[in-house]
């Protein structure tokens, strides 16, 4: 267990937690309802929830999911994108300051403006986005799907990619796409994991493989270093957070330096006992994330509370968007298939 995760990720006994877990499960069979969290959840939501996975792979489960009720334990924007998904079920959302400080770089505003700047340009726009923002545009994308998202876009139209700077710049890079303009919002946790986090863990773990999640503000400075031969690339790899989970099992190396947030340790090393995993930082939590607790994901069971409720004129022009990226690549779940490899890699990083 890394330091600080304790204090962190735990809430409660274990006893109290299964009690809870038992209350949930015995709940959610009275309500017809499925539990999905997100990879960053606290470990005793991710362990009461009947899905767990990244933002591409809970968006599949929340549109094909035949209960009548969704319990999200992820934040706002996911719970929004089931309610669009599925408009006949009820999304619950069990605390309402489970919000996103990347999706509150752009609201419907400022992407209309920015279109207006550019006509005749396609708009991909992260998951990571309110219900507005998604109905201004043409595809969303998860990390796990957003070089095929752009792939799937003709060569000539020009492309407005938003809000991530970070994964916008990774995407360029793999897809080697001239014509793309990227919005230049942040994740302030992914932001926080710098290139000296990992020049630290490097120096600490020579041998361990990198797996980077593109939101990274050390994403870049990975690749640059590739690039002038400090790293070798094969090393590392470039994914989403389900894409991270799949790929040791297939990893040669049994150390990784993971560079996302610190609740997918939980998962990372339970499936892959044998392994060894340390946060290129410790201290990369998303308070988000962390605001669901075990009691109020059965106060919302209970209360059937917080319901997310998105316009029909807003979810109708935000489903088609999300259709089509629900639609492409990554077929079993979330994993990016785009790995790093030097062809991939210009020698000059084209971000903005
Ligand atoms: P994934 O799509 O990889 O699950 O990431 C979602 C997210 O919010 C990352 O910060
Ligand atoms: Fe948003 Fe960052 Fe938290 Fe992901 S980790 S939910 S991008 S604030």
């Amino acid at each position: 267990m890394v330091n600080g995760e304790a204090d962190v990720v735990h809430n409660g006994s274990r006893s109290e937690h299964r009690l809870l877990q038992a209350r949930i499960k015995a709940l959610a069979r009275q309500r017809n309802a499925v539990t999905l969290a997100h990879n960053y959840e606290r470990l005793e939501v991710q362990d009461v929830a009947d899905f767990v996975g990244d933002s591409l792979g809970l968006s599949r489960e929340a549109a094909k999911t035949p209960a009548e009720v969704i319990v999200f334990c992820g934040v706002h924007f996911m719970a929004e994108t089931a309610a669009i998904l599925s408009p006949a079920k009820t999304v619950l959302l069990p605390d309402l300051a489970a919000g996103c400080s990347l999706a509150a770089t752009i609201d419907g505003g400022q992407l209309r403006a920015w279109k207006a700047d550019h006509p005749g340009a396609v708009v991909v726009s992260y998951v990571n986005t309110s219900a507005e923002v998604k109905a201004e545009s043409d595809y969303c994308c998860t990390s796990g799907n957003a070089v095929d998202v752009v792939n799937a876009v003709p060569a000539d139209r020009d492309i407005l990619f938003l809000p991530d700077v970070f994964l916008g710049a990774h995407v360029r890079r793999v897809t080697n796409r001239q014509n793309m303009h990227v919005w230049m919002g942040e994740c302030h946790v992914h932001a926080g994991i710098s290139p000296d986090d990992i020049a630290a863990r490097r120096a600490t773990h020579p041998g361990a493989e990198f797996l980077i999640h593109p939101e990274c503000g050390c994403a870049t400075a990975v690749v640059d270093a590739i690039s002038a031969g400090a790293i070798d690339p094969s090393g590392v790899q470039i994914l989403s957070t389900e894409g991270m989970i799949r790929r040791p099992a297939a990893a040669p190396g049994d150390e990784f330096i993971v560079a996302t947030e610190v609740g997918i340790l939980h998962r990372l090393r339970r499936e892959n006992p044998t392994k060894r995993f340390y946060p290129a930082n410790e201290a990369a939590v998303c308070a988000y994330m962390k605001v669901t607790t075990l009691p109020k994901v059965a106060a919302a069971l209970e209360r059937l509370q917080y319901r997310i409720t998105v316009p029909p004129d807003v979810a109708a022009r935000a489903r088609q968007a999300l259709e089509r990226m629900v639609a492409i690549g990554a077929p079993s779940g979330g994993g990016s298939r785009q790995t790093l490899s030097p062809s991939h890699v210009p020698a000059v990083d084209p971000g903005e």
